[in-house]
């Protein structure tokens, strides 16, 4: 892989870090019910997760020379009230993000930059974390 698909890819992330920022806070602004005690919060503090995972793949973008997106990933982010439909999509979301940053772990292990390699690791960590966690709320 060269450094242009790896740009791709980190492109491909930071658009959906960018939809999970959007998708979490309309999900904490929407949730109804007594949930809205405890996944109000969670949900405000994944969007300020992904908005700062997204900061971090931008800065790593420019360092390799190329131009981060300003769009967020075109995937539909689906209005609900319920937060058991939301915690599916927040799943769906979590899987997405986990998948694209395992894809990148092993390309830069191919290219073997130390400083990058530690920055995604930390956030492929936080997305794997996320997960469990996610199933575990779904049980
Ligand atoms: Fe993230
Ligand atoms: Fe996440």
């Amino acid at each position: 892989m060269t450094e242009h698909n790896l740009i791709q890819i980190l492109n491909e992330a930071l658009g959906w870090e960018l939809r999970a920022a959007n998708m979490y806070a309309h999900y904490a602004a929407n949730i109804r019910g007594i949930n809205r005690l405890q996944l109000s919060p969670l949900f405000t503090s994944e969007a300020t997760e992904s908005t700062a995972h997204a900061d971090i793949v931008r800065k790593a973008i420019v360092k390799l020379g190329g131009v981060p997106v300003t769009e967020r990933n075109s995937h539909e982010i689906i209005h609900t009230t319920q937060f058991d439909e939301m915690l599916v999509y927040s799943l769906e979301t979590e899987t997405q993000a986990a998948t694209v940053y395992s894809k990148i772990m092993v390309e830069i292990e191919i290219l073997g930059d130390q400083d990058l390699h530690d920055a995604i690791e930390q956030i492929y960590l936080a997305e794997l974390r996320s997960l469990e966690e996610l199933r575990l709320l779904m049980e």
